[in-house]
């Protein structure tokens, strides 16, 4: 996260971060534009996996987001997941990202866990699979799912993990992230 010096101190202050987050499907013009825009930074720009991260599911997708918010008003995209049906019952989750100064920042990668599954959950999946980084395995176990199989996609393994539906939701979805945290961080 970027530090700014103070114009007469020593010190320095980093980058505004709001506290107050929601998570929800995005339904406003600038929701999806931020959205895309998200993933676009994260997927092409950060870990360069992918030139154009934008894909055929993308026609069928329900996009998730986690909103900052000022005063209670909505003003920026800093997470973001889609879920799609590729058949009856089975549903897929995927391009998981947080804005990297969000990140850490309390629950926001959670809770758009919990609402994609919880989400999919609602209009009938029977199962609910993701394909994860590695590196995001022990985080994705943590939050109720296992893993099927180990595969090799962009030239990077993956894990190919299934949900357990029974748990979720987990936590309190379409609210404010903001009374979860101090209660879970005091
Ligand atoms: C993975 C990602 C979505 C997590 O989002 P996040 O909002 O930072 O995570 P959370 O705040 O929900 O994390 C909850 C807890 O899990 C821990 N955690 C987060 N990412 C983790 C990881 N990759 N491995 C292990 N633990 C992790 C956090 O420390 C936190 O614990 P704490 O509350 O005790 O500090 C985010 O790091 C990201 O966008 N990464 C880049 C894109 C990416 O890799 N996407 C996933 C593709 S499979």
């Amino acid at each position: 996260m970027a530090e700014h010096p103070f114009a007469l101190t020593e010190d320095s202050f980093p980058d505004f971060r709001a506290d107050d987050v929601l998570v929800k499907p995005a339904s406003e013009a600038w929701e999806k534009a931020e959205y895309f825009a998200l993933r676009r930074r994260v997927f092409s720009e950060e870990q360069q996996l992918l030139p154009q991260d934008k894909d055929e599911h993308d026609f069928q997708a329900i996009p998730i987001v986690a909103l900052a918010c000022q005063c209670g008003m909505p003003n920026a995209v800093v997470g973001a997941v889609r879920i799609y049906q590729p058949q009856p019952g089975l549903w897929y989750g995927g391009r998981l990202c947080v804005a990297a100064e969000y990140r850490r920042h309390g629950m926001i990668g959670t809770a758009l866990i919990n609402e994609a599954v919880s989400r999919a959950r609602d209009i009938g999946c029977e199962r609910f699979l993701a394909t994860v980084q590695l590196c995001n395995e022990d985080y994705f176990q943590r939050l109720h799912w296992r893993t099927l199989e180990h595969i090799e996609l962009l030239d990077q393994i993956h894990a190919v993990m299934q949900v357990d539906l029974e748990h979720y939701p987990f936590m309190p979805r379409e609210i404010s992230l903001l009374p979860l945290r101090a209660r879970r961080h005091g």
